[in-house]
């Protein structure tokens, strides 16, 4: 990820419940920051990295603006809709992020995603929605069952971008986002996901961290000639 490294970029990051937005240069920035009021702009990119050496590649006139929501009663009519018109674009051109059988419309996805939104709750389910340039562009969810046996770790689920926002790195800030809030919000110390194979998602996380911790081969018909690993990866310590 070495490239564009003239580039600065922006990132915003919205509390749950709150309007004030911070902007930042990079997610280890984003990352440290809790009070809302530190703000950085458009500092060179080179040379600038995360803890784990990872550098975003958001030009800095594409304003990317992470907005955070725990509640469904946050969810607003017009988020719902982009929301779930983002899952069909995402599933309808080949995006492995919950529908594995193309093409869903609106009938196939609005109920899943009412379920979804529905069962936001601080303590077990949040949204993390990235907003570039006013529009939709991504979206992911981190779930946690609060049993003490399990309390302790989290799952990632449906990460997307819309395919138009793809290669600008609102996918790694969205999964540095979801890190930061596992850890400093909610305390886990470990987040896991289940991603189908073939798709090259073993990279885009590696790169991010998260290491492969088990492969069930064959475990996935797409089609009757296409069957898939299912990779069971792990971020861990967060
Ligand atoms: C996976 C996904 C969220 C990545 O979003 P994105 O916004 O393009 O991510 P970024 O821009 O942060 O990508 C960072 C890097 O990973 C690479 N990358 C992205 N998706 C990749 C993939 N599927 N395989 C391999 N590399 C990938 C990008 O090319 C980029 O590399 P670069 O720095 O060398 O240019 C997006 O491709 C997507 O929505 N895919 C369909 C749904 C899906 O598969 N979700 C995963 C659920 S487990």
């Amino acid at each position: 990820m070495g490239h564009q490294e003239d580039h600065a970029i922006t990132c915003s990051l919205r509390r749950p419940g709150t309007e004030s937005v911070t902007t930042h240069t990079t997610a280890a920035e984003a990352a440290c920051v809790e009070g809302g009021e530190r703000t950085t702009r458009h500092l060179p990119r080179r040379g600038l990295s995360d803890p784990s050496g990872i550098l975003l590649l958001m030009p800095h006139d594409s304003a990317l603006d992470l907005v955070q929501i725990a509640d469904p009663r946050e969810v607003t009519p017009e988020l719902r809709r982009e929301l779930i018109d983002c899952w069909i674009t995402v599933t309808n051109t080949g995006g492995a992020a919950g529908f594995p059988f193309p093409p869903v419309g609106d009938d196939d996805v609005t109920p899943v995603a009412d379920q979804l939104l529905n069962r936001l709750d601080p303590n077990r389910s949040r949204l993390l929605v990235a907003r570039a340039d006013g529009l939709l562009a991504g979206w992911v969810v981190l779930n946690r069952d609060p049993h003490r046996l399990v309390g302790h770790r989290g799952t990632v689920h449906h990460l997307q971008t819309r395919p138009a926002f793809r290669g600008r790195g609102i996918g790694s800030a969205l999964v540095h986002e979801l890190r930061r809030i596992a850890r400093d919000e909610l305390g886990l110390e470990q987040l896991h996901l289940a991603a189908r194979g073939g798709e090259g998602l073993e990279d885009f996380y590696g790169r991010l961290g998260w290491r492969e911790i088990g492969r069930w081969p064959a475990a996935l018909r797409l089609a009757p000639d296409d069957t898939r690993d299912e990779v069971l990866m792990i971020l861990a310590p967060l």
